[in-house]
Formats: C-alpha cells, sequence, structure tokens
C-alpha cells in the first residue's frame, strides 16, 4: 500500500514514520524543501525525533519525501497534517487546507482517500475541503473518492506517548468512508474510535483542546486566588491529586502557548457565530490565560522591588522559549509576550533555551529573530538581577541556577525541594 502524507511537522512527520513502521509506503509531500531535502537525507527537523530513525524508514524506501504534489496520483490514500493557524483578526485560517486541497484535487485518482487531521471547526471537511476537492477534480466525494477526517493526538516530548498506542478518532462523509478509513489506519495504529461524521470527528479534538485551555485558565485562576491567602497552589494540586476519582491535575503556568490549545478553541468560537451560539468558557479561558504574562511580570516587579531595583534598567533573563518542556517548539510562547512587557518596562531582556540556540524569523515576533540564546555558566547567569523560569526544561540545572542568582521568578515550581534562600525564589 502506498499512501501520501501531506505536512511533515510535528503531526505529519510522526505518522509518517509510524505508518512506515507498518509496511505502508509514504510519499511525504510538504511545500518546504528544506524539509523535504532534509528528510531524504536521512535528517531530522524536530528535537525529539531521532535522525536514524528517518534514515531507516528513507534507506528501506518505506519513506520518499517531494514538493511535487501531482505524485498523489500514487497514492491509495492522502492523509493532510497542515498548520491551521488565526489570522491577525484571531479568526481562523483554513487557507493551508484549502491550498492544499486544491494542490491534490486536478492529481485525484478515482478511489482515492482523503483524510484530514488538522485540527479545525466542524464542517471544515464535509464542507470547505469536499468543495474544493470536488471543484478541482470533477470528482464526487462519497461517490469517486472517499473522504474523511481523524483527529491526531501528539504529545510532542512525551516519550510515553507513541503514535501507534493512541486511539485514534476517525469519521467518515459517508459509511464506506468510515470504512476505507478503518481499513487505512488499522494498518499502523492500535485502537481505532470511529464516530457518525466527521463533524463529530471535529467536535471530538475541539472538546479535548476546550478542556485543556478551560482547565488550564481554572488553576491559573486559583493561583491568583490562593496566593493571595498564602496557600501554594502546587501543593494544592498536588494533594487534590491523589483522589483517585473525579479529578485531573492540570498546572497553572505563565500563559498558554502552542500550535493547539490557544488557538483552537477561537475555531469554534467562530464557527459558533454562524448558528447564533455563544462560547462563554472558551472566552473566559482566553482571558484568564492571556492576563498571566502580565501577572507574572507584576510579581518580577515586586520581586526586584524588594531588593530595591527597579525593572526600568535591569537585566532580566527568560528561561525556557519553548512553550512546553524538553521540545524545541516555540509556536505561540508565552516567552515571547513576557519579553515583550519586560522590554516595554524597560528592562534589559535575554533569554536561555538549550533548545532554540537562535530565535528564528516570525510573523508574530520579527523583532526578536537573530537574538541568540545566552550561555549557561556562573559569570553570565550571575549577570542577570532576575531570572523568570517560563518553561521547565529537564536539562536545566535548577540547584547551579539557585547557587548562581539572587531573584527567581518560578511559575512552574521548577525550585521546589531545592536548596534556595528566604526571598530568593517567587511563584508567580
Ligand atoms: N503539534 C501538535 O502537537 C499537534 C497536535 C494535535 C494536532 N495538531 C494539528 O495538526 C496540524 C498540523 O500541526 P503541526 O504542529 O504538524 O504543524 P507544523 O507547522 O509543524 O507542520 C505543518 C507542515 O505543513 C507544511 N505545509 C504548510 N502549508 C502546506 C501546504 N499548502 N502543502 C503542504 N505542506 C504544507 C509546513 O511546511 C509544515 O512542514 C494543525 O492543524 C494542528 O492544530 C498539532
Amino acid at each position: 500500500m502506498k499512501i501520501a502524507i501531506v505536512g511533515l511537522g510535528y503531526v505529519g512527520l510522526p505518522l509518517s514514520l509510524q505508518f512506515a513502521r507498518s509496511g505502508v509506503t509514504v510519499l511525504g509531500l510538504d511545500i518546504d524543501p528544506a524539509k523535504v531535502e532534509a528528510l531524504n537525507g536521512g535528517r531530522s527537523y524536530i528535537k525529539h525525533i531521532p535522525a536514524d530513525t528517518i534514515a531507516a524508514a528513507v534507506d528501506s524506501g518505506a519513506l520518499v519525501a517531494s514538493t511535487d504534489f501531482s505524485r498523489v496520483q500514487e497514492a491509495e490514500a492522502v492523509i493532510i497534517c497542515v498548520p491551521t493557524p488565526l489570522n491577525k483578526n484571531r479568526e481562523p485560517d483554513i487557507s493551508f487546507i484549502t491550498e492544499t486541497g486544491k494542490a491534490i484535487a486536478p492529481h485525484l485518482a478515482k478511489g482515492t482517500l482523503v483524510v484530514l487531521e488538522s485540527t479545525t471547526y466542524p464542517g471544515t471537511t464535509d464542507e470547505d475541503l469536499r468543495e474544493v476537492l470536488e471543484a478541482g477534480s470533477s470528482l464526487k466525494a462519497g461517490v469517486d473518492f472517499h473522504l474523511a477526517f481523524s483527529p491526531e493526538r501528539e504529545d510532542p516530548g512525551n516519550a510515553q506517548s507513541k503514535v501507534e498506542a493512541i486511539p485514534k478518532v476517525i469519521g467518515g462523509y459517508t459509511p464506506a468512508c468510515l470504512e476505507r478509513t478503518k481499513a487505512l489506519y488499522g494498518r499502523a495504529i492500535k485502537t481505532l474510535v470511529p464516530v457518525s461524521s466527521c463533524r463529530a470527528a471535529e467536535a471530538t479534538k475541539l472538546l479535548e483542546n476546550i478542556f485543556r485551555s478551560v482547565n488550564i485558565a481554572l488553576v491559573n485562576e486559583l493561583k491568583l486566588v490562593y496566593g493571595a491567602m498564602d496557600i501554594d497552589i502546587w501543593e494544592v494540586i498536588q494533594a487534590a491529586r491523589t483522589k483517585p476519582f473525579g479529578f485531573m491535575a492540570f498546572s497553572p503556568g505563565p500563559g498558554l502557548g502552542g500550535h493547539c490549545i490557544p488557538i483552537d478553541p477561537f475555531y469554534l468560537t467562530w464557527k459558533a457565530r454562524e448558528y447564533g451560539q455563544h462560547t462563554r468558557f472558551i472566552e473566559l479561558a482566553g482571558e484568564v490565560n492571556t492576563a498571566m504574562p502580565q501577572y507574572v511580570v507584576n510579581r518580577t516587579a515586586e520581586a526586584l522591588n524588594a531588593l530595591r531595583k527597579p525593572m526600568n534598567g535591569s537585566r532580566v533573563l527568560v528561561l525556557g522559549l519553548a512553550y512546553k518542556p524538553n521540545v524545541d517548539d516555540d509556536r505561540e510562547s508565552p516567552s515571547y509576550i513576557l519579553m515583550d512587557l519586560l522590554k516595554a518596562r524597560g528592562a534589559e531582556v535575554a533569554y536561555f533555551d538549550p533548545y532554540v540556540p537562535v530565535i528564528r524569523m516570525t510573523r508574530e515576533h520579527s523583532h526578536w529573530a537573530g537574538t541568540c540564546s545566552v550561555s549557561w555558566n556562573r559569570e553570565t547567569l550571575q549577570g542577570f538581577d532576575a531570572v523568570i523560569i517560563a518553561t521547565n526544561h529537564q536539562a536545566v540545572n535548577y540547584q547551579e541556577l539557585a547557587d548562581w542568582v539572587s531573584c527567581i521568578v518560578d511559575t512552574r515550581n521548577a525550585m521546589a525541594g531545592l536548596r534556595t534562600k528566604p526571598h530568593q525564589v517567587w511563584k508567580a
């Protein structure tokens, strides 16, 4: 069996490798020639995906990458894993999906299965994508080709999380589409969870991400409330998580980051308006979570003030640029907002991240592009008036941080249990 996977990023690449391991020949398609070249050369561009895994798949002939979209005609199935960001008005931008649809439609052979994996609002697959595919191919979905949605559940940086072991939700445009989709994923994934439609599958993914966003907002709010009462939210969460039923622990932090949780809920908000529905939980969670960086900066000002230092002119280091521990993914990272807010208050700002040695060019943070991570040594660290722990990478030696720096603002409870001095660590 030969399939094509379009979009070889954090989602598409691990999925390609999983299919390649399962005896399926994978044609990886991407518009980024650098990625295609790296893959064909057996190199990795994602920190937690080892190059030798890629090289093994490429050398065995199970994986080949290309920028030539006409090659989808070689594939029995096409899986789409392209980005779904928000535009500058914070509305869904599904242009990556529709552009992919336009690029593959003229080359779709009769009988091909097309599956969308990108997180999106209900209706994207059976309305937007279907229309583009039908218009560009003169084929009819459910008749001439099959169509389905299956959300990705990738957990980057979690070594325990294996693609084949994560149950996969699938929804087809017709019952026959669902059967084809079962047969496809059944080759590579242990447990499939069929639902009644593409929309139900799209809605499932949104529920999962909204659930995280709302619960993170809850602990972020409680962090402030309990903090005012001199109660440590981290201690409370540790105690609460011993309850064997009806509780799930979420961690507070400096704000939401990553390609999913800060963005996906607003896909639903936008679509809900079409039906006259309001998504109050989503809006409120967004409000609470986006207020977090400001809170952290205020705490930093407080901590500096206690040392008789003004924020203006102080040297502040943001530790961790990636949005979550042990990954190199800095998309939507709240660290950037922290750095902007600190700079606006006159602080001299630098960052340290072992996985992001230099900030690449992005549309949102172009003013930081080219800035390099400071190096980790006593002399450099001692030069900072305060260090904000924004991401708790395991590779960082936090005891050294405690030994070298007099003021630490800890948003991740990374300093718990270490030798620290009184008033040295400020939880935020
Ligand atoms: N990263 C995650 O942990 C995660 C988890 C679950 C779901 N998702 C969802 O999966 C989707 C993809 O996310 P990702 O993290 O893999 O993104 P990514 O940015 O890492 O990868 C997307 C890839 O698509 C390529 N691309 C962009 N436009 C293209 C086009 N028109 N044709 C072909 N390739 C194109 C890019 O070059 C890139 O390699 C998003 O909808 C996201 O919300 C991501």
